[in-house]
């Protein structure tokens, strides 16, 4: 019996996920919350399709991959558009790139948002592949959108834009380029490419390595953004699921111990240090992520206990919040948000779905299981 992923947390995380996903193949980023009703984001619904297709939801993931194939090819005009003008050294102005976020109509929505982040386009790319990898299923129906991002992340991915956070535009990010790059290496090594879009793919993703090594590493650690001499949480994605830098190399021991001993205290981890956000608390999913980090490093007892603190994160409904506030980084600014929007996020998608893919992930592990990593390519013409 896989013990992380038939949990009632677990259980009810699938069942939430899956009740929630609209009819169009939206994952709505929180039901509730008055800043994300009514919205999906490419960044969490990628991680939130990846943890679908790792417990087995196929077709939730699918109908995820449908939603942002009929996003993207309906702006089949303005990406060409953003593409010819970046390519004619004219570059489009951020407020004319692509959205973070959606209405589950495929629209852009009424609100201001801090909206030029390219990290989900690449992350949707990669989770598209691994899926792919598990379950098989006939790309055809993806490849027109597939080849639209690729030209959109190999015009773009070295542009300062805003962070997972939403924060920050004037930077370029590691993480966003973690992002970008498994991305385009995946559907480049998924032969998922044309052969010119394919070479262009690869040469991005090779100047993206490239540039992180020279900028976006100090001291042999992954750091927040190219030059920044501080750490981010959401680095643990580089190492893994995204597999941008491999867990078990130097570069990820050194950005493990850093995320650890800045930003990690009794197992939650915080997103950066001198984060205000509701106060600055400790984020369930990003403890997930560093867990899943531990984990292919090879620290399964540390990667349990990062998922048992990110599971007693849960009401006693068992609804996994954004973040928690028992030890916060700035506890004078929480005010200043609950009056902003109200209470924390909760339920937030994306904290149930990081919960179940390192519960996956674990069970996967298991010393004694029989179960097979759901890493495991399935497509015999996908290999790594
Ligand atoms: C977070 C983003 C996230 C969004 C929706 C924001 O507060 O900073 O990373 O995509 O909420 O969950």
């Amino acid at each position: 019996m896989p013990r992380y992923t038939s949990s009632p947390l677990a259980e009810h995380s699938r069942a939430l996920i899956g009740r929630l996903q609209t009819p169009e193949g939206a994952y709505p980023a929180s039901p509730t919350f008055s800043a994300y009703t009514g919205y999906c984001w490419f960044r969490d619904g990628a991680f939130i399709a990846d943890a679908m297709s790792a417990i087995g939801e196929a077709e939730s993931a699918e109908r995820f991959f449908d939603w942002c194939a009929a996003v993207l090819t309906s702006r089949a005009d303005r990406i060409g558009w953003i593409v010819a003008e970046t390519r004619a050294g004219r570059p489009p102005a951020g407020a004319q790139m692509l959205p973070a976020r959606y209405t589950f109509a495929g629209g852009v929505g009424d609100d201001d948002w801090w909206d030029f982040q390219l990290d989900g386009y690449g992350t949707w790319l990669w989770a598209l592949v691994e899926h792919v990898r598990r379950h098989g299923a006939d790309t055809a129906r993806w490849e027109p959108a597939i080849a639209l991002t690729v030209d959109y992340l190999v015009a773009s991915w070295d542009r300062s834009c805003y962070d997972w956070w939403e924060e920050h535009s004037e930077h370029v990010h590691v993480s966003t380029l973690a992002c970008v790059a498994a991305g385009l290496e995946a559907v480049a090594d998924a032969g998922l490419l044309d052969g010119a879009r394919e070479d262009g793919a690869r040469a991005a993703a090779a100047a993206i390595r490239a540039l992180v090594q020279e900028r976006g590493t100090l001291a042999g650690h992954l750091v927040k953004w190219l030059g920044s001499t501080a750490v981010d949480g959401s680095l643990a994605a580089a190492l893994s699921p995204l597999g941008f830098v491999a867990p078990g190399s130097e570069t990820g021991a050194a950005t493990l111990d850093v995320l650890e001993r800045h930003l990690t205290v009794d197992g939650g981890t915080h997103r950066y240090l001198g984060d205000t956000f509701f106060g600055g608390g400790q984020w369930p999913l990003l403890s997930c992520f560093l867990g899943l980090a531990q984990l292919a490093a090879g620290d399964r007892a540390r990667a349990i206990e990062l998922y048992e603190w990110a599971a007693s994160t849960a009401t006693d409904g068992l609804d996994l919040p954004e973040q928690v506030g028992s030890h916060l980084i700035a506890p004078r600014m929480r005010r200043e948000w609950v009056d902003r929007w109200g209470t924390v996020a909760t339920p937030l998608l994306w904290s149930h779905a990081m919960l179940l893919r390192l519960g996956a992930e674990l069970d996967a592990s298991e010393p004694d299981s029989d179960t097979h990593s759901d890493t495991a390519p399935v497509l015999e013409g996908l290999a790594r």
